[in-house]
């Protein structure tokens, strides 16, 4: 059994010390993983973690953006971004061509519940979009149950996940020298899922069922349909979170002047995405933005591993109507 099976229970706090007692794994990046509360967490941002579960009060009119890590959260930070805010800022004059989406909407578990916090709660401006890679089981109760904030998930296709993490793990192994190959990283990921927040299939199966428990508090997205329509995706979001485009804006052309602000292309090009850096961070905000590509794992992956990926991916979502194209 995969070890991540194995220790579903586990549920220890900070008072009861026992974070020393987690299954703990090397992740081929580098970093340690502990199994805690059945996902892996990265060992540096565990306590991080458990204050965000202990103290974090949603809003009703929060938005939470619910991501596994390279499926698009940074596109998504800058879609809703732009959608909440299109009437404080007009979108010339966007905070987005200026600050990475990642400054615009901070991680809890990264940047505001750590020691000292890069951003204080108190000082995100109302109505709050605020962002997590936690998996939905593991979100404090107060998004979950006791408010009517809007969640919103995005994850992508299994395979190209896996190379766009490979990449974007390779640009930090440079700085600490640390390297694994893609068919030793392949192997770990696929016996065990020993990846951060993953196994990646708990990650999506959790959203996705939710998402169909609670349509109206839960919106479940795919990178790839996303990349196919996302003019019809900012329509979607701008229902979902309560402010549809009016029948002007449709007219005028708001939902794809904002495709086209968060569009790949220009987001990339931007300056502050070209050299800038958010603080401490040890990831260059370049790094956010490789190559944007549906498929692009046919390009790195050997059939046989590409063949095992599959086949994870199949028999982990067989049967919960969550389907990933891979040809
Ligand atoms: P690739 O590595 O396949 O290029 P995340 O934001 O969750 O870290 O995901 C990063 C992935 O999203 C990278 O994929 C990146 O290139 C892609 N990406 C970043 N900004 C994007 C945008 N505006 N539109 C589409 N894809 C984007």
């Amino acid at each position: 059994m995969a070890k991540s099976e194995n220790f579903q229970n586990q549920n220890p706090t900070l008072e009861e010390g026992l974070f020393g007692s987690l299954p703990k794994e090397k992740h081929c990046s580098g970093f340690d993983v502990l199994f805690y509360q059945g996902f892996w967490c990265p060992e540096i941002i565990v306590e991080n973690v458990v204050s965000f579960q202990q103290h974090f009060q949603a809003h009703e009119n929060d938005t939470i953006l619910a991501s596994f890590p390279k499926c698009g959260t940074t596109w998504l930070k800058a879609l809703i971004f732009a959608v909440a805010n299109r009437s404080k800022h007009p979108l010339i004059e966007s905070p987005l061509l200026s600050a990475n989406p990642h400054v615009l909407v901070p991680f809890l578990e990264f940047h505001i519940y750590r020691k000292p916090p890069l951003v204080n709660l108190q000082d995100v401006p109302s109505p709050r979009i605020l962002s997590t890679h936690l998996p939905y089981s593991a979100l404090p109760a107060s998004i979950k149950t006791n408010s009517k904030c809007k969640l919103v998930y995005i994850c992508r296709n299994p395979l190209d996940q896996f190379i766009s993490y490979w990449h974007f793990a390779s640009g930090m192994q440079s700085k600490s020298h640390y390297s694994v190959s893609l068919d030793e990283w392949s192997k770990k990921y696929c016996i065990s899922g020993i990846t951060p927040f993953g196994p990646f299939w708990d990650h999506m199966l959790g959203y996705w069922k939710a998402s169909q428990e609670k349509p109206g508090q839960v919106m479940f997205l795919k990178y790839e349909d996303l990349k196919e329509d996302d003019v019809f995706y900012v329509k979607k979001l701008s229902e979902f979170l309560g402010v549809p485009f009016s029948t002007e804006e449709e007219r005028d052309g708001m939902p794809e002047q904002i495709s086209r602000l968060c569009s790949f292309e220009n987001l990339k090009d931007l300056e502050v995405n070209k050299s800038g850096k958010i603080d401490q961070s040890p990831v260059d905000n370049k790094q956010y933005f490789r190559k944007a590509k549906v498929g692009d794992w046919s390009n790195y992956l050997s059939s046989s591993v590409a063949e095992a990926l599959k086949k994870l991916m199949h028999d982990k979502l067989e049967g919960s109507g969550l389907t990933f194209k891979t040809s």
